[in-house]
């Protein structure tokens, strides 16, 4: 066989593989028998063997995983993957229907149309298709960033690798989530207890962990799948709603949950979800709830995004599923923050199919209010991949011998003095470094991905590190490479480590010494302070100097507190205290001048390249077409900042019906004014 033919032979296998992966994965009807499929996949394998620059990107093979670099790469998503928002009950789901038509200015007895999907418990990942060929697969990340998972999503058989039928898109972004079987994992974790290894938690950890592997063949011997659901972006007008999406999806060789219906009305999707909480039992994997979906697109482009989720979507969670089981034993451990949480050692159960054997019992507080004690009867519930709870004691199954719980007074890991806060209910140990527990989880926090996100430096490192008290705090990540040249035995010369991959390591750590504001704020793991409140910091102190300055100053100074602090939208008293409380920590303000002589922190970024970027707008009267928040959501997302009150700062003031006092402002001032549809002229032309 020629080239020519080879290329030839090669291309037909691929569609006629792909195709009875379709009938056999998205339509669960195969065509042919196992070994005559089998017989295929030998044949292309062979074919490829003897052209191997003949690999076609949509080639069966890929399914196989192979072995890859010792890292994934970065992928910034082109726009962000956002997340829901939750609802619990029908009063809040009524709640969600009301903003949406108060959002579009409908009529209040009108009903939007929704799509109602099961809310699958596993995790998102976005797969990039050009012309037709899976090109791209990434984790959610932050939503900003995630991971490069090509590889080893290219070994899940429920996703086509090259898009099936006609009238393909050109280029396209899809959702979905990757997810593992009940009977599956529970298949596996019984492996890798027998290997020794440690168990996952949930199916969801399992999926996770299966995807996160830097060999893709491991991934290809796990038993991962997904479901798609959500155009992240596509080209051209193919599909008006989310149902035809979801049809679309499936003709590409796609496999889409069989659940989702659309609902005309409230009373229906009520209905709907009640029906899905009785199928909840009888599925072969996790759902957590169910997605409901405005079903129009359109207005689901209308309806944007506010924070760090769509306004068109929400979650709509079910009931925790509850068993009962007995408390073999409490123990105690020690949080990143000192932090002391019990933890009940339960007999194993099974709740909703899934083996819990651990509960946290939160703090003493709870122990003592539900009265729970070693040896008791409890009913146990888990909620998705919230950790398992303790709901309350069946005290008619109590034994008589049986003693109250008594709450330590020492921390159980560095045995100091247990401390606290007034107010609080937690008790924590205020050793920080000096408590090897806390020591080691702050470290893990300050290199995580959502902090400084140093590659290569994962739990296990770092534990060594600190064992062998080479790196106690993160000031130690930096002087690391250069101590390391006087060691007796250097890093290159461990057992798994070699000239390489300890290159690597300082090429990751020298990678972060120039970074963002926000990410240092975050890593530092000051109680309370996530993510997005270290946003908020650093947003509004744009430089970590002003920031440290501030902070220092509030400790004595009680107005500083009320001026700078307590009017950033987002930051209450509580966490003011603890930035303060965190900084008078004579360890903790070393530890950061420490890092300064190490690191270069960049002044926060504000987005500048949107066409409204660096203007305020004023928005005044009434406006007819689009409600108030449309219009200001409109404007923010065009990088502009809606201002409350008409001064020289206003670049322009958007004036609707019977605008008064601020149009008399503006007009005053000399700054420009326009009606509501000059405003949507500019919107559609921006
Ligand atoms: S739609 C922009 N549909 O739930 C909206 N998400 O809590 C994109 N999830 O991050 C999400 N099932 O990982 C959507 N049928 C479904 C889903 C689903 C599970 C996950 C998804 C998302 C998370 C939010």
């Amino acid at each position: 066989m020629d080239r020519t033919q080879a290329a030839k032979e090669l291309e037909r296998l691929a569609k006629l593989i792909a195709h009875h992966d379709y009938c056999y994965f998205t339509l669960a009807n195969p065509k042919i028998s196992d070994e005559q499929y089998d017989a295929l996949r030998r044949q292309n394998q062979e074919l490829e063997a003897l052209f191997p620059d003949l690999r076609r990107l949509d080639s069966p093979s890929h399914r196989i995983g192979s072995p890859v670099s010792s890292q994934f790469d970065k992928v910034k998503h082109r726009k962000p993957l956002l997340s829901l928002d939750n609802v619990f009950n029908e009063k809040e789901f009524a709640d969600f229907g009301k903003k949406l038509r108060r959002f579009l200015k409908m009529p209040e007895d009108v009903s939007i149309p929704m799509l109602a999907e099961p809310k699958i418990d596993g995790l998102s990942a976005s797969l990039h298709y050009q012309d037709g060929q899976f090109v791209l697969g990434a984790t959610r990340g932050d939503g900003q960033e995630g991971e490069n998972i090509t590889a080893n999503l290219r070994t899940v058989r429920d996703l086509p690798l090259g898009l099936l039928g006609e009238n393909i898109p050109k280029s396209l972004e899809i959702r979905g989530e990757v997810y593992m079987k009940l009977a599956d994992f529970e298949e596996l974790n019984a492996k890798r207890r027998q290997q020794d290894e440690q168990a996952f938690a949930n199916p969801r950890n399992a999926a996770a962990g299966s995807l996160r592997q830097l060999d893709s063949t491991v991934t290809a011997a796990r038993p991962v799948h997904f479901f798609a659901y959500y155009a992240q972006s596509l080209e051209g007008n193919l599909v008006e709603n989310q149902s035809e999406l979801l049809q679309k999806l499936q003709t590409w060789g796609f496999v889409v949950n069989p659940h989702h219906k659309l609902c005309n009305t409230f009373d229906e999707m009520i209905k709907y979800y009640q029906t899905m909480q009785e199928v909840r039992q009888t599925l072969d994997y996790e759902i957590d709830g169910l997605v409901f979906k405005v079903n129009d697109l359109r207005l689901q482009e209308r309806l944007g995004v506010v924070g760090r989720a769509p306004r068109h979507s929400i979650a709509f969670k079910f009931a925790a599923q509850q068993a009962e089981t007995i408390v073999d034993d409490i123990i105690l451990q020690v949080g990143r923050t000192g932090v002391i949480t019990p933890v009940a050692v339960l007999q194993p159960v099974i709740v909703g199919g899934v083996t819990v054997s651990r509960a946290t019992l939160h703090n003493e507080e709870e122990i003592r209010r539900k009265d729970i004690r070693i040896k008791d009867t409890v009913i146990v519930q888990r909620a998705g991949d919230v950790i398992p709870q303790v709901v309350k004691v069946k005290t008619s199954k109590r034994s008589s011998d049986s003693q109250v719980y008594c709450f330590t007074a020492n921390c159980p890991c560095c045995n100091s003095h247990l401390y606290q806060t007034p107010g609080q209910i937690a008790k924590r140990c205020l050793n920080g470094f000096g408590c090897e527990d806390q020591a080691i989880q702050r470290l893990i926090h300050f290199v995580s991905r959502d902090a400084l996100n140093i590659d290569g430096l994962g739990e296990k490192h770092i534990s060594r590190f600190y064992s062998l008290n080479l790196i106690t705090t993160p000031v130690d990540i930096f002087t690391l490479e250069d101590r390391n040249k006087t060691l007796k035995e250097s890093l290159e010369t461990w057992e798994g480590w070699g000239k390489q991959s300890a290159q690597n390591l300082w090429d990751a750590i020298n990678k972060v010494r120039t970074l963002p504001l926000d990410k240092l704020i975050y890593a530092l793991g000051i109680p309370q302070i996530g993510q997005t409140t270290a946003k908020l910091l650093a947003k509004h102190f744009m430089v970590f100097e002003r920031f440290l300055e501030t902070i220092l100053k509030a400790h004595q100074n009680d107005s500083v507190v009320h001026k700078e602090l307590m009017p950033i939208e987002g930051i209450g008293h509580g966490m003011a205290r603890d930035i303060i409380d965190f900084f008078q920590q004579k360890y903790n303000l070393q530890m950061v001048e420490g890092l300064l002589k190490h690191i270069t922190v960049l002044p926060y970024e504000v987005a500048s390249n949107l066409p409204l970027s660096g203007k305020t707008v004023v928005f005044t009267g009434g406006l007819e077409h689009i409600s108030r928040s449309e219009a200001k959501a409109q404007a923010e997302k065009l990088g502009a900042k809606v201002g409350s009150a008409v001064s020289a700062q206003t670049t322009f003031v958007v004036a609707g019906k019977d605008a008064g006092q601020k149009l008399k402002a503006a007009k005053e001032l000399g700054i420009q004014v326009i009606d509501e549809t000059a405003w949507q002229e500019m919107v559609a032309g921006l």
